[in-house]
């Protein structure tokens, strides 16, 4: 919906379509690419480490994160990146102007491929600490030692600190996924322009959100990584770079219970 929206925009001749593939068929995929059948396609589980070692090339991204999710190409080779870390800052400065990513102190709840692409992102961003908390803490480790400068993985019995000096709260678990579960954090000692965000968008309001929404912090929710993690991936295949508006959002939110 989200690609077939900016190229009826631009009066693109594409469409953007959804396949089913097995792993056999995936070098099939990556064929139709190479001999430009296919400007490019985006790739979802279990697919997003797997079809690296089918690619020319991996950019930076896609190297920190180990996975995946956007492949295009460029000087007649195939490439892959990983747009999900550029969009949530995008998403993130859309919604709060004033954040500082540079020196930020943030909290990464979960150890995932999301994960991966966020640290990336506040990384390059020249975020001032970031600590990893997993609920399997060998995985928060392996996150960590993406930037051992600036993450660390942090236990949950460190949590009460972590809050009293978070500048943003990142829920990258699965956790609150149709509205069940969330991951148990101490909202309440956290300052009152501590943002809480989450990458979950099925339902919009996640517990977690719900939660901090209800004491008084700030939020932003996982529509609009999805959204502006797009933008690079439409960029890449059809030298436009489209916008995120309040009419695309209007339409995607509104599909969303279509999924819960
Ligand atoms: P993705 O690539 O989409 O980030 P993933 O690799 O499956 O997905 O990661 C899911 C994350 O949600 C992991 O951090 C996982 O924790 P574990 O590493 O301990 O598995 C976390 N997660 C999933 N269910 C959870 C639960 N019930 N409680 C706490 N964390 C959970």
């Amino acid at each position: 919906m989200i690609h077939n929206y900016w190229i009826n925009l631009y009066g693109i001749d594409a469409k953007y379509t959804i396949r089913d593939i097995t792993p056999d068929e995936l070098p099939l995929l990556i064929d139709d690419i190479r001999s430009d059948k296919l400007q490019g396609c985006n790739i979802t589980v279990p697919h997003k480490e797997t079809v690296i070692r089918l690619l020319d090339h991996i950019d930076e991204a896609a190297r920190q994160t180990g996975s995946v999710n956007t492949i295009y190409k460029s000087n007649s080779k195939v490439v892959g990146t990983s747009t999900d870390g550029e969009g949530f800052i995008a998403h993130l400065l859309g919604n709060y102007r004033q954040f500082q990513v540079e020196g930020s102190k943030v909290v990464l709840l979960g150890a995932g491929g999301a994960a991966r692409s966020i640290l990336g992102a506040f990384i390059a961003g020249s975020a001032g600490s970031i600590a990893v908390v997993n609920r399997t803490p060998e995985r928060a480790m392996e996150v960590a030692s993406l930037a051992p400068q600036t993450a660390h993985a942090a236990t949950m019995r460190e949590l009460d600190i972590l809050a009293s000096t978070a500048q943003i709260v990142i829920n990258t678990t699965s956790l609150g996924t149709g509205g069940n579960g969330e991951f148990p954090f101490p909202m309440e000692l956290a300052a009152p322009d501590c943002i809480f965000a989450d990458i979950v968008y099925v339902p919009l309001k996640t517990p977690f959100l719900a939660h901090a929404e209800a004491i008084g912090r700030p939020t932003l929710d996982g529509l609009g990584m999805l959204l502006h993690q797009a933008v690079r991936g439409f960029e890449l295949w059809f030298d436009v770079r489209p916008e995120v508006t309040d009419d695309l959002r209007a339409l995607i939110e509104k599909d969303i219970p279509r999924h819960a």
